[in-house]
């Protein structure tokens, strides 16, 4: 078995805080930030959205697989994921290589509240985007629990007050 890299690594569903936690995050210890939606969206030179629309989830898939082996090996770096990253078993792997694996996780209430408010996310454009979540989350938090390090519970918290649990746990492991 490989010995696995330093980068932190976050996981979790969508609005759970990955994104400005991994900046909180990137700001608090001045390790460099990468974002496996951004690599994809960079590489098809469109948004996520239209990454979907156009080529289908699989080859969103696909590209997120790739990103995560082009982050291999890399020492020191805070590395944000998307919330479905773990769908393929061999992302989990590849995650867990990267270093400590952080789920930050939310109740499923306030999860929704936090992605209505915005409209990039295209899982949720369903009739029913409750029931969506509900089902996703279902699927899903087996996946994180079994792939994670540490979890954080991002609730109640600011982005401040989670990077900085992350980085207490982290040193007192
Ligand atoms: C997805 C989550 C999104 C993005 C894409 C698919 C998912 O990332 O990767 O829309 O399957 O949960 P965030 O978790 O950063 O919203």
């Amino acid at each position: 078995m490989q010995e696995r890299g330093d980068a932190i690594v976050l996981i979790g569903f969508m609005g759970a805080g990955k994104s400005s936690v991994g900046r909180t995050l990137a700001r608090m210890t001045g390790l460099p930030r990468f974002d496996t939606d951004e690599m994809v969206a960079a590489r098809f030179g469109l948004t996520v959205s239209e990454i979907f629309e156009t080529h289908g989830e699989e080859a969103f898939r696909d590209a997120e697989t790739d990103g995560l082996r082009e982050l291999s090996g890399k020492r020191g770096a805070i590395i944000t994921t998307g919330g479905g990253i773990l769908l393929r078993p061999e992302n989990a792997d590849l995650v867990r290589q990267l270093g400590t694996v952080v789920h930050l996780e939310a109740g499923e209430e306030i999860l929704f509240r936090r992605i209505s408010r915005r409209t990039t996310r295209p899982l949720l454009r369903t009739e029913n985007p409750r029931a969506t979540l509900k089902e996703l989350l279902r699927v899903r938090l087996p996946l994180y629990q079994a792939a994670a390090d540490i979890q954080v519970d991002t609730t109640l918290l600011t982005h401040d007050a989670v990077a900085k649990k992350i980085l207490n746990q982290i040193e007192n492991r």
